[in-house]
């Protein structure tokens, strides 16, 4: 048998810690942003919304500062990464950009709407008497919906690592959990 046959095409090794750390703490961390999400859709203005719901403003937030710190490390050890497939590498940079996207359209419209924003007590926004209208459209477009859109990517992309764990050359479930 030659060593090819052997060899499994694509690299199988796991991620580094801090990869693997971010990839972890950020699903968490999504998974919060989506059950906040749900709360507010299904059960607005309830008990469990108002225990829940002012959580999704300081934990989005902290995703946003995440992701710098995510795309900067994956940036520098880009070489590790090796897709499976050429949708695999696309569907992963689609999330990124969403991961990027969903946030800073919250964030343009906070600040467009002129209210204060406050991170845990550190404020990150003054008040402000005027209001930048596109950026409020923007948000109130877009954030929900691209937001929807994320977890739906997400959701496909969770169900193609199950799906790859059939066969072992494409199993990369290990890679991310070490
Ligand atoms: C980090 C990732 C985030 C995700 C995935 C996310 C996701 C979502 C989703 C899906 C909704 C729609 C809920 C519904 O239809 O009732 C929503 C609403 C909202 N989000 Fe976020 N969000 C994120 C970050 C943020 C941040 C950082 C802020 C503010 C600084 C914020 C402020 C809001 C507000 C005010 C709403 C209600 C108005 C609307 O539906 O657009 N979100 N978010
Ligand atoms: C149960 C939940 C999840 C599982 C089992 C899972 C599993 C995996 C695995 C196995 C990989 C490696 C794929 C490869 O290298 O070919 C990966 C990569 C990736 N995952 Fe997930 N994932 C989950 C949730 C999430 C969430 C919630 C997000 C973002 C919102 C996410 C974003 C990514 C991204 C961007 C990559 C590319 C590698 C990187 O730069 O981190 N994943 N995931």
């Amino acid at each position: 048998m030659s060593s090819s046959t052997l060899t499994p095409s694509v690299n199988l090794r796991p991620y580094d810690s801090v990869t693997r750390f971010f990839h972890w703490a950020m699903a968490v961390g999504f998974a919060w942003m989506l059950f906040t999400a749900l709360v507010r859709f299904f059960a607005d203005e309830t008990p469990l919304s108002d225990a829940v719901w002012p959580w999704h403003r300081p934990v989005g937030f902290t995703l946003f500062l995440l992701w710098w710190l995510r795309a900067a490390w994956a940036f520098m050890h880009r070489a590790q990464y090796q897709a499976l497939s050429m949708a695999a590498k696309w569907g992963h940079r689609f999330i990124y950009a969403l991961m990027l996207a969903v946030p800073s359209i919250a964030l343009l419209r906070q600040y467009g709407s002129g209210r204060a924003f406050n991170y845990f007590g550190i404020p990150v926004m003054q008040a402000s008497d005027n209001t930048i209208k596109w950026m409020t459209d923007l948000g109130g477009l877009l954030h929900g919906e691209l937001g929807w859109l994320l977890f739906a990517t997400v959701l496909g992309h969770v169900s193609m690592v199950f799906w790859h764990r059939r066969d072992s050359q494409t199993n990369v479930l290990p890679k991310m959990l070490g």
